[in-house]
């Protein structure tokens, strides 16, 4: 089939070169010049293992291409699928002025009959407005179906799971659209479910909070567990071996960060209020989720009554491991918070250095090693689990730090070696 992806951000990126690699002819369409001029120089606007290498093979045999032209990719596809970014507005509802641009110009460009496939998280109901908007800039009638297929990918495993997916979910309009998205979707061998525009829409919202709920969850599982003297690692273990419940989405820490999470649990409170629900739950989720960065700041304080010119390495700035990404990153409320108590940070990422000099801007010193950042410092605040990260020398590092003291905000590190070292160590809720 003949597809453009509008949008290469990490959605529209993977989505399109996966496409491609099941042996679709792809254009990626982007109207930043810059990413295009990147990409068509193969190098990769983001960091995603294994990306670059399907990108190059892809191209190499002429199955993807990437333009700003979008006149020219409207016209030659049959499925074209919108992919940009519908960040938060300050009040948490989603921004949909990307969506309606691209919907603007597909209207405008179209010549024949056009699947458009919404891609992009969008509040429910927005397969009806990208609808009218088309019309709105067509020149003159021409037929078309609008399908919502949600993308459920893991940023640092993106491609594994686009092309594994656990299911597709396919919300159609029409018959002729939802047998054009089932066959396109066939060779990934997953169960497809079939729903209503509106239902599709709700499915990856309603996913996505569901995950955070489970977070914030465990979260406040281990806040108690601290307080009863409980280990939240074995109480999550015991509650996982439940089939009902799962041992995923239940690792106690700093709470969640990334593009998805923070942004659809906040825009799905706002979709319910515009109906006038309270989603009281989801609420909770988001504000436990709030204050959950900050436990690693709180244990901190338990050692030391007061912070002022201390010295700590805070390992670890992208979101989760595996990415160069920052969004609604811990890291940042973290670091802000010891800038505003006087502390001297020293940080490091193993991938996501160069994004966080452009994010964080507070004064802090950025070391290129691990064992560069914990040089003479009176703490580490393990922020992000990169590999790594969890198997440094400890044993080194005990002896470049200033104080032997261990903040753990994921739980992954070895308490009983770095304690046989002599570091006071302190995860959450263990
Ligand atoms: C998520 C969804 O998993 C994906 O299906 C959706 O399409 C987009 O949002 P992503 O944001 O890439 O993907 O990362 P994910 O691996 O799901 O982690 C989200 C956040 O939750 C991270 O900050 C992670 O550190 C945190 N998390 C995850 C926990 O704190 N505990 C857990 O047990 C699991």
């Amino acid at each position: 089939m003949k597809l453009s992806v509008i949008g290469t951000g990490y959605v529209g990126l993977v989505s399109g070169v996966c496409f491609a690699e099941l042996g679709n002819q792809v254009i990626c369409v982007d109207k930043d010049s810059e990413k295009i001029k990147m990409l068509n120089n193969l190098e990769m606007p983001i960091y995603e293992p294994g990306l670059k290498e399907l990108v190059q093979n892809n191209v190499q045999e002429s199955r993807i291409s990437f333009t700003s032209d979008i006149k020219e990719a409207v016209a030659s596809s049959d499925v074209i699928f919108i992919a940009v970014g519908t960040p938060p507005l300050p009040n948490g509802q989603a921004d949909l002025r990307f969506i309606e641009a691209v919907a603007a110009s597909i209207g405008k460009y179209m010549n024949d009959y056009k699947l458009i496939v919404n891609k992009s998280t969008v509040p429910v109901g927005t397969g009806d407005f990208v609808r009218e908007i088309v019309m709105k800039h067509q020149a003159e009638p021409v037929d078309f179906d609008i399908v919502s297929v949600p993308e459920f990918l893991r940023e640092g495993n993106a491609i594994q799971d686009s092309m594994n997916p656990d299911r597709v979910i396919i919300g159609a309009s029409s018959n002729k659209a939802a047998e054009i998205m089932k066959k396109l979707h066939e060779p990934f061998n997953a169960p497809v479910l079939i729903t209503d525009v509106k239902s599709a829409e709700m499915i990856k919202y309603a996913s996505n909070a569901f995950l955070a709920t489970k977070i914030s969850f465990i979260n406040e599982i281990a806040n108690i567990c601290e307080k009863v003297g409980a280990n939240v690692k074995e109480v999550a273990k015991g509650m996982g071996y439940d089939k009902r419940i799962g041992d995923k989405f239940l690792n106690a820490g700093i709470g969640y960060g990334g593009s998805c999470f923070p942004k659809d649990t906040t825009a799905l409170v706002e979709i319910a209020a515009s109906v006038d629900y309270d989603f009281k739950i989801l609420k909770s989720v988001v504000d436990v989720n709030k204050k959950q960065r900050f436990k690693v700041i709180d244990s901190l304080k338990q050692i030391y009554d007061n912070l002022d010119g201390k010295k700590v390495a805070v390992l670890g700035l992208a979101f989760k491991p595996n990415t160069d990404d920052l969004r609604e990153a811990p890291s940042i409320n973290i670091i802000e918070e010891l800038i505003a108590k006087n502390v001297h940070v020293k940080a490091y990422d193993p991938i996501a250095m160069n994004n966080a000099t452009k994010i964080i801007r507070n004064t802090i010193t950025y070391s290129s090693s691990v064992l560069e950042a914990v040089e003479g410092v009176d703490a580490i605040i393990l922020v992000t689990e990169w590999h790594e990260l969890i198997e440094a020398d400890w044993f080194t590092i005990g002896n470049l730090v200033n104080k032997k003291i261990i903040i753990d905000g994921r739980n992954v590190i070895d308490s009983d070696l770095v304690e046989s070292l002599g570091f006071i160590y302190k995860g959450i809720g263990v």
